[in-house]
């Protein structure tokens, strides 16, 4: 019979029989041996030969904050202290060498854990070698000195078993940090999760868990930290005198951006370099600079940023799969649940779930507001990478063109107050049916405005829509009109520049560029002055294109009205012969056309500049 004794000595007698078993001086975990008389004295502290946790890394860098909370939890009877902790985020972002680093200092800790460690590396991503928990209860047990055949077969006797040793052992002041490493589900975690309210275990997975355990998501690390490990393993594989990291600060900064902050990406790339010690830094930069190469050349022997980022993925659903690899389609830093369930065609609350999934497995993250998700700069690369692979390219441009649509309606439904943009007759868009699809007050169509600006300028420079460019024409019209409004001139002038850059090409609907740009040129031409030279110049610019279009096109009113807004801003340069002239060719136009309108608004600019002549 398999026994767990508390710390003793516990008399047992059994006065009809005359036997009396004494057990005292510390915990037995194994077989009793039932007798007449028997007196066992066990030794005061049972060592047993616990799972021994993995080497730390010699050159851990950052996470002093994230260290110091865990131990907070792990301090005995402390107010933060907690039974369970997980360590959550991405693949390769340093779970494992967290919780191992504050487990060796928490052992450091004077009667933290008398008991010890176990530790189990729990495999949960490796399809191959996962652990399922009653076989890491039986390598628990007898690391606790349990003997194999007291070690009873089911999970649920073994689980029972392992938590009244570690109860034990807790209350004879041997208390044990377990320590498990690379979870994948509560499943495989709870039966290992101690209950005696003493005993600390520390987990750590790639997913939030659902194990009400005290929960720590691991963020990258900063950009010093970065260079700091960079340099600390370059020179503990080469030795101190290998300077490389030091002397070439650019390249190092630029090598630590092209891992994002991530861990994993790091020591890969310091090892790459730790490879050839003739190697300069510049040479690793450039390598990693090209982003459809980035993730095929942050690899070295058994490790790579790719296969780890594939264990995660392989993980996913065909839905769950097809929205992660949608995401990096949106050009800007994060993308809202609405505009991510247009792009991808699905209800707007699936949607949601299926992007609170995908965050739980870190595979992307809550954004800057609730509502809004982003991706870690190697996993947007992957995601479109899988992207490109499994979804055809018609596909991924119908999607595109969907989030387009959708900025569209929104941004001149938000410019416009509440008026909704169609795109073209032939093919109405509806908006789609979404909370917030429609803004209920001004207050909100700025918020939804301002909330998106990055995502739309980010939409607004990225490569126009195939077949579509009038769609991004528009979009940067719409764009334009509230940047001004907001007197965001850099952004104004970069969205007019955009504009103007696509106005070169030769297909394409070049009509609505040049009344785009014109339209541009007017919101610079508002907000020009002396202070704000280049402002002009880049209304001169658009303008100048719009009217060469128009010209080139036979648009005579619009050409007209080109030519009034030069004279407009010859006007403002103070080159009032230019301006007269510009004016004058503007009103013979409006006559031929017999277009009193235009007529009328030439006669104002005419007038101003007869004020300008009395000064
Ligand atoms: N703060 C750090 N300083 C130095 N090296 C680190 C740091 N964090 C992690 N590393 C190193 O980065 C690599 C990846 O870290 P780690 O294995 O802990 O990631 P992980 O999050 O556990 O990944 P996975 O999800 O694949 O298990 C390891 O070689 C680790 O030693
Ligand atoms: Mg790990």
């Amino acid at each position: 019979m398999a026994a767990v004794g508390a710390q003793g000595p516990v008399p047992r007698k059994d006065p009809a029989a005359g036997v009396e078993n004494r057990i005292s001086g510390g915990v037995f975990l194994g077989t009793v041996i039932q007798g007449h008389t028997v007196n066992v004295n066990l030794p005061q502290t049972i060592t047993p030969a616990l799972g021994g946790l993995p080497p730390i890394s010699d050159f851990f860098t950052g996470r002093d904050r994230e260290i110091g909370e865990l131990l907070q939890v792990l301090v005995p009877g402390g107010a933060q202290t907690a039974p369970a902790s997980l360590v959550a985020g991405l693949a390769g972002i340093g779970k494992t060498e967290l919780i191992v680093q504050t487990a060796r200092r928490a052992l450091q800790k004077q009667d933290w854990f008398p008991g010890g460690v176990l530790f189990v590396d729990m495999f949960g991503y490796d399809p191959e070698r996962r652990l399922p928990p009653e076989h890491a209860l039986d390598g628990l047990l007898r690391a606790l000195g349990m003997p194999p055949q007291c070690i009873p077969p089911g999970l649920q006797d073994r689980s029972r078993l392992y938590r009244s040793a570690l109860a034990a052992l807790a209350g004879a002041g041997s208390r044990i940090l377990v320590v498990l490493d690379n979870v994948s589900s509560a499943d495989q975690a709870r039966p290992l999760l101690p209950t005696d309210g003493r005993t600390a275990a520390v987990l750590s997975s790639r997913d939030t868990l659902d194990l009400g355990a005290r929960l720590f998501e691991l963020d990258v690390i900063d950009e010093t930290s970065a260079i700091d490990m960079l340099d600390r393993a370059v020179r503990e594989a080469r030795g101190p005198g290998d300077t490389r990291v030091q002397d070439s600060p650019d390249e190092a900064a630029a090598i630590a951006r092209s891992c994002a902050g991530l861990p994993l990406a790091l020591r890969i790339a310091a090892a790459l370099l730790a490879d050839s010690p003739a190697r300069p830094l510049s040479s690793l930069a450039q390598a990693l600079e090209a982003e459809h190469l980035r993730l095929n050349r942050l690899r070295r022997q058994d490790r790579a940023v790719l296969s780890a980022f594939d264990l995660s993925y392989e993980r996913l659903d065909p839905l769950h799969a097809r929205v992660f690899q949608l995401l990096p389609l949106n050009a800007g830093p994060d993308i809202s649940t609405q505009a991510a369930a247009v792009m991808a065609d699905i209800d707007w609350y699936e949607t949601e779930e299926l992007l609170q999934d995908l965050a739980r497995a870190h595979l992307i993250e809550p954004g800057r507001a609730w509502g809004r998700w982003r991706l870690h700069d190697l996993v947007r690369l992957y995601a479109d990478e899988i992207g490109k692979n499994h979804i055809g390219a018609d596909d991924r441009e119908e999607a595109r063109r969907s989030l387009y649509k959708y900025y569209i309606v929104m941004v001149s439904a938000a410019v416009y107050a509440r008026r909704t943009f169609t795109i073209d007759r032939a093919e109405p868009f509806h908006p789609p049916r979404i909370p917030g699809g429609r803004f209920r007050s001004n207050e909100d169509a700025r918020e939804w405005l301002d909330g998106e600006r990055p995502n739309l300028m980010a939409a607004v420079t990225a490569p126009p829509l195939e077949g579509r460019r009038v769609w991004s024409v528009a979009l940067a019209w719409f764009v334009g009109l509230h940047l001004s409004s907001k007197w965001l001139f850099d952004d104004l002038v970069t969205v007019t520049e955009t504009v103007l850059a696509m106005s070169h090409l030769t297909n394409g609907s070049r009509g609505a560029e040049a009344k785009t740009l014109a339209a541009l040129g007017r919101e610079l031409e508002h907000h020009a002055s002396h202070e704000k030279p280049d402002l002009r110049a880049c209304a001169f610019d658009a303008q100048a294109r719009a009217l060469a279009i128009f010209r080139e096109h036979h648009a005579r009113k619009w050409e007209a009205w080109a030519l009034v807004n030069f004279s407009r801003l010859f006007h403002g340069n103070q080159q009032l012969h230019k301006a007269r002239e510009a004016l004058a060719q503007a009103e013979a136009i409006f006559h031929e056309l017999g277009d009193q309108g235009g007529l009328d608004a030439a006669h104002y600019v005419r007038d101003c500049l007869r004020l300008s002549d009395q000064v």
